[in-house]
C-alpha cells in the first residue's frame, strides 16, 4: 500500500494522476482478481479510467446477480458519517456495508463533538483510533476530503475513504449507479445522447456524470434556466438547449436534476426569488406532453428525492420509461463494489 503524502494546494487533476498510479500500482501486483478495481480512496469520478468504470459496472452486476461476496479474513469496522441530510445514499451504503459483512458504527453529526468545533481530520482521526478502518462522509463543504486523504507533515492518519457526496463537487456512487443503469438499458454508451436537465450550478450529480459521460462518449447536453448554466464551466463538456423541447425527442437518457432549494440561501445570484416552480415545470418539467416526445427506447432518471410536480409529473415517475426506482437499486450493488475497491487498495480484512 502506497500513502500518498501531497500538499493540499496541490491541483485535483495532479492528485487524480496519483491516485491512478497507486491504483495501477495495486493492480500490477495483484495475482488474481485482476479485473477488480483497488483505490486507495473513491472521492472523485476524476480517478477512473474507462476500464475501471466498466469494471465496476461488471462488479456491481456480479454482485446484483447474487455473486459470492469477497469473505473478510477477520471483523471490519466502518462508519457512515453523514453532515449533510440523506435518505438513499446513506441507507443503501450500510446495506452494502451490510451484505460485504462489515459492521457499521452509528454516527450522529448532530450529537458529536463535531458540535464542539472539533475539525473533519481530527473526528476521522478519532474513529482510525478506535479502530474504524473506512469512512463513508457526506460534507456541504466541496472537496472536504483534501484534509484528510493529503495529511499535513506530521499527520499520520490512515482511513480508506467513499466520498458520499461533497457539496457542489462529486457524487461519484451516484455517477456510478446511474452509469450502470445506463450501460443495462443499453450495453453501451457510445453516441448516446444524454440531457441533463436543471438546477447544474449547484448539481454534484451533473459534475460527476459530465465528466464521466464525456470518457465514456456519450453525447452530453444540458438544458434548464441559463442562470443555472455557466458556459465558462459546462461549455466544455456538452451542448447547452435553451428549449428542451428542440431537442427531447432525440434523446436516449433524460436526466432530470433535482431544484435545491436549500443550496439557494447561499446563492449570490439569488435564484431562489427568480424561481417559480409552475413556470419551470411548464418550461423544463417532464409532464405527458414531453413523456409521449420521448422516443420509446429512451429513459428518464432522476437522482432523488424528487420535487414532484415540478421537475417530474407525479403521476409519471413510475411510468415505464423511468428507471428512478432502477437507479435506487442498482446503488447498493455499486456501492458494493466501490467499497470492495477500497477495501482491496487498502488490503482491508485480508482483501487484496
Ligand atoms: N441521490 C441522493 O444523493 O439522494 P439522497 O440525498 O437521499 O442520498
Amino acid at each position: 500500500m502506497v500513502f500518498l503524502l501531497v500538499p493540499a494546494q496541490l491541483a485535483r487533476k495532479e492528485v487524480a494522476k496519483l491516485l491512478s498510479v497507486t491504483k495501477d500500482q495495486n493492480a500490477t501486483n495483484a495475482s488474481k482478481d485482476d479485473k477488480l478495481l483497488r483505490l486507495p480512496y473513491f472521492v472523485s469520478v476524476e480517478q477512473l479510467d474507462v476500464e475501471d468504470v466498466f469494471n465496476l459496472i461488471h462488479r456491481a452486476q456480479y454482485f446484483k446477480k447474487g455473486g459470492a461476496v469477497p469473505k473478510l479474513s477477520r471483523p471490519v469496522f466502518c462508519v457512515n458519517m453523514f453532515f449533510e441530510n440523506s435518505t438513499r445514499t446513506h441507507t443503501s451504503f450500510e446495506v452494502a456495508e451490510r451484505r460485504l459483512g462489515l459492521t457499521a458504527i452509528p454516527f450522529d453529526p448532530a450529537h458529536s463533538s463535531v458540535k464542539k468545533g472539533e475539525s473533519l481530520y481530527d473526528t476521522e482521526l478519532t474513529m482510525a483510533s478506535l479502530g474504524i478502518e473506512l469512512s463513508v462522509i457526506r460534507h456541504s463543504k466541496n472537496a472536504y476530503y483534501d484534509e484528510i486523504i493529503h495529511p499535513k507533515a506530521g499527520q499520520h492518519l490512515q482511513m480508506g475513504l467513499v466520498n458520499a457526496g461533497d457539496g457542489s463537487g462529486q457524487h461519484p456512487s451516484q455517477s456510478m449507479l446511474d452509469m450502470m443503469t445506463i450501460y443495462n438499458e443499453f450495453g453501451h454508451f457510445d453516441g448516446l445522447k444524454v440531457m441533463i436537465v436543471g438546477d447544474l450550478t449547484n448539481s454534484r450529480v451533473a459534475r460527476s456524470n459530465m465528466e464521466i459521460l464525456n470518457k465514456l462518449g456519450a453525447k452530453v447536453y444540458f438544458s434548464g434556466p441559463e442562470y443555472w448554466y455557466d458556459p465558462k464551466e459546462f461549455g466544455d463538456y456538452g451542448t447547452y438547449v435553451k428549449n428542451i423541447d428542440d431537442e427531447i425527442a432525440d434523446v436516449d437518457v433524460l436526466m432530470l436534476l433535482r431544484v435545491q432549494h436549500e443550496r439557494h440561501t447561499s446563492d449570490s445570484d439569488n435564484t431562489e426569488e427568480l424561481f417559480d416552480p409552475a413556470a419551470y415545470n411548464e418550461q423544463y418539467g417532464l409532464n405527458q406532453r414531453r413523456y409521449d416526445l420521448l422516443k420509446d427506447s429512451a429513459i428518464i432518471m432522476h437522482p432523488g428525492p424528487i420535487n414532484r410536480g415540478v421537475e417530474w409529473d407525479g403521476n409519471l415517475v413510475e411510468a415505464p420509461k423511468s428507471r428512478y426506482a432502477v437507479q435506487m437499486q442498482n446503488g447498493v450493488f455499486v456501492r458494493m463494489a466501490m467499497i470492495e475497491a477500497v477495501l482491496r487498495g487498502r488490503k482491508i480484512g485480508g482483501l487484496e
